[in-house]
C-alpha cells in the first residue's frame, strides 16, 4: 500500500528558473506529497511529472562547477579502472562530462537527454547520445550485452520508469558486467530532516532496503557499497547480475540493511515522525527570518539549488526575506527562482557589505563554500542553514 506522510504544498518544477518576462505569468505547480510504499519500502513523490517537461534544453545543472563533485568522480574513475578495468562503459546522465572525461574517449559513451549539456561533451569529441535511456537505445548501442560497466550518479532518482531503466540496463550489461549507481541516500535524509531532497524532478530517494527489493525484479543484486558524504549523504551501490559468481556479496551490504532497519526505514511510523520534524523546521526557519528582518539584517541566498526551491515554496519565503541569490551556474544567472521569484545574480566573493546573513541553499557544499568565504565569516557574516537543524553559523 502507498501511504502519504508529508505534504510540501504546491511546488513549481524546481529547475524551471524564470526569465524576467515570465515572472508575472502563472506558473505550473504540482501538489508535492511524499509517500511510502510498504511493500518495497520505496519513498517517492506522489506526482510523477512527464520527464520531457523536466529535462530539456533549458536544464541548468552542471556537475563540473563543484570541486567536491569533480573530485568524487575522479576518485571513483580511478577505482573503476583498478578494480574492473572495463573496455566499454556507458554513463547514464553524463551531464557536462565530470565523470566521462576521466576515461579514454574510445571506451565510453555518455547518455544525456538535455541537449544543451550534451553539446559540451560532444564538443570535446566524447560520444554522447542526447536521448533518454530506454531499451531501444540500449539495443542500438550494445551488441548482445557487451557493456562491461554502467555508471550512473544522481540520475536514477529523476527517472520515473524504473522498469524501462533496469530493463535497458539488463540488455546492455555483459554477463560479468558491473552496474554502479550512486545518489542521495534515504537514511541521512530522514535522520537529518533533509526534506528538500524532495522536489518535482526528484522522484525517488533510495534506501538500500528499497533498492534491494526493486533489483530482485530484474535479477540484479547489490554486492558492495560505499557510504559517501556528497549531497548530504549518498550511497554508491555496486550491482551485478544474479548469476554472476565473479563477485561475492560483501558483509557491508547486510550491515547497511540492518542499520536502516534499526532506524526504522521499513516502518511507516518513522516517516510520520520525520514529517513532524519537518513541520517544526519550517516554523523555526520562518521565525528566524522574521526576527532577522525585524533587526534590519540584510539577508541573501547562496546556491540557487533545486533543493532551495522546495524550502522557499514550502515555507513561503520570498524576496522580502531573501533579497537575491548568488550562483555560479551560467544558465541560472539573471533568472528567478521558480515560485518564490527571488532573483539570481552572478556569483562574486561574499562581502559583509552585501549581506549580514547568507541563507545556504547549497548546504550540501557547506565545507567547500565556508572555506571559500572565510573572509565573510571573519568579518562577522553569518550563514543560515536549515539542516539538520535551523541555525546561524
Ligand atoms: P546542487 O546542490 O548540486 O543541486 P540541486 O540543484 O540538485 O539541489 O546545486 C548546487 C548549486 O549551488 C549550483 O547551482 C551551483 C551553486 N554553487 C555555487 O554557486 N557556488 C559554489 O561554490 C558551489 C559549490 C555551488
Amino acid at each position: 500500500m502507498i501511504k502519504k506522510f508529508l505534504n510540501l504544498g504546491y511546488q513549481p518544477l524546481a529547475n524551471s528558473y524564470l526569465r524576467k518576462k515570465q515572472i508575472n505569468k502563472k506558473e505550473k505547480k504540482f501538489k508535492l506529497e511524499i509517500v511510502f510504499n510498504d511493500k518495497n519500502f520505496l519513498v517517492s513523490i506522489n506526482k510523477k511529472i512527464p520527464t520531457k517537461e523536466m529535462f530539456n534544453s533549458d536544464y541548468p545543472y552542471r556537475s563540473s562547477l563543484s570541486k567536491t563533485m569533480v573530485k568524487s568522480f575522479k576518485n571513483i574513475s580511478s577505482t573503476i579502472k583498478k578494480k574492473f578495468n572495463p573496455k566499454f562503459i556507458i554513463e547514464i546522465g553524463s551531464n557536462d562530462g565530470a565523470f566521462l572525461f576521466n576515461f579514454n574517449k574510445k571506451n565510453i559513451i555518455g547518455i544525456e537527454p538535455c541537449k544543451n549539456v550534451a553539446t559540451i561533451t560532444k564538443q570535446k569529441k566524447y560520444k554522447t547520445i542526447d536521448k533518454y535511456w530506454t531499451k531501444n537505445l540500449a539495443r542500438s548501442l550494445t551488441k548482445n550485452n557487451n557493456c562491461d560497466l554502467i555508471y550512473s550518479a544522481n540520475t536514477l532518482s529523476h527517472i520515473e520508469n524504473l522498469k524501462e531503466t533496469f530493463g535497458a540496463i539488463n540488455l546492455a550489461l555483459s554477463k560479468n558486467g558491473v552496474l554502479i549507481l550512486e545518489g542521495p541516500a534515504l537514511l541521512p535524509c530522514i535522520k537529518n530532516n533533509i526534506y528538500d531532497q524532495f522536489y518535482c524532478e526528484h522522484i525517488y530517494v533510495f534506501s538500500t532496503i528499497a533498492l534491494n527489493e526493486i533489483l530482485k525484479n530484474f535479477n540484479l543484486e547489490i554486492f558492495d557499497l560505499n557510504i559517501l558524504n556528497t549531497h548530504g549523504g549518498s550511497t554508491r551501490y555496486f550491482i551485478k547480475k544474479k548469476y554472476n559468481k565473479k563477485y561475492k556479496i560483501k558483509k557491508k551490504v547486510q550491515k547497511e540493511i540492518s542499520k536502516e532497519k534499526k532506524f526504522g526505514l521499513h516502518k511507516f511510523e518513522t516517516y510520520l515522525s520525520f514529517s513532524k520534524r519537518v513541520n517544526k523546521s519550517k516554523e523555526e526557519l520562518i521565525n528566524i527570518l522574521k526576527k532577522l528582518r525585524k533587526d534590519n539584517k540584510k539577508i541573501i541566498g547562496y546556491g540557487a539549488t533545486a533543493k532551495s526551491c522546495t524550502v522557499l515554496n514550502y515555507c513561503k519565503i520570498n524576496d522580502k526575506y531573501i533579497r537575491y541569490f548568488l550562483d555560479t551556474t551560467p544558465d541560472k544567472i539573471n533568472k528567478y527562482l521558480p515560485g518564490s521569484k527571488i532573483k539570481i545574480k552572478k556569483y562574486r566573493k561574499l562581502s559583509k557589505k552585501d549581506a549580514d546573513v547568507v541563507f545556504l541553499g547549497a548546504w550540501n557544499f557547506k565545507k567547500e563554500i565556508l572555506k571559500k568565504e572565510k573572509k565573510f565569516k571573519k568579518a562577522g557574516g553569518k550563514f543560515l542553514i536549515h539542516v539538520p537543524k535551523v541555525k546561524l553559523i
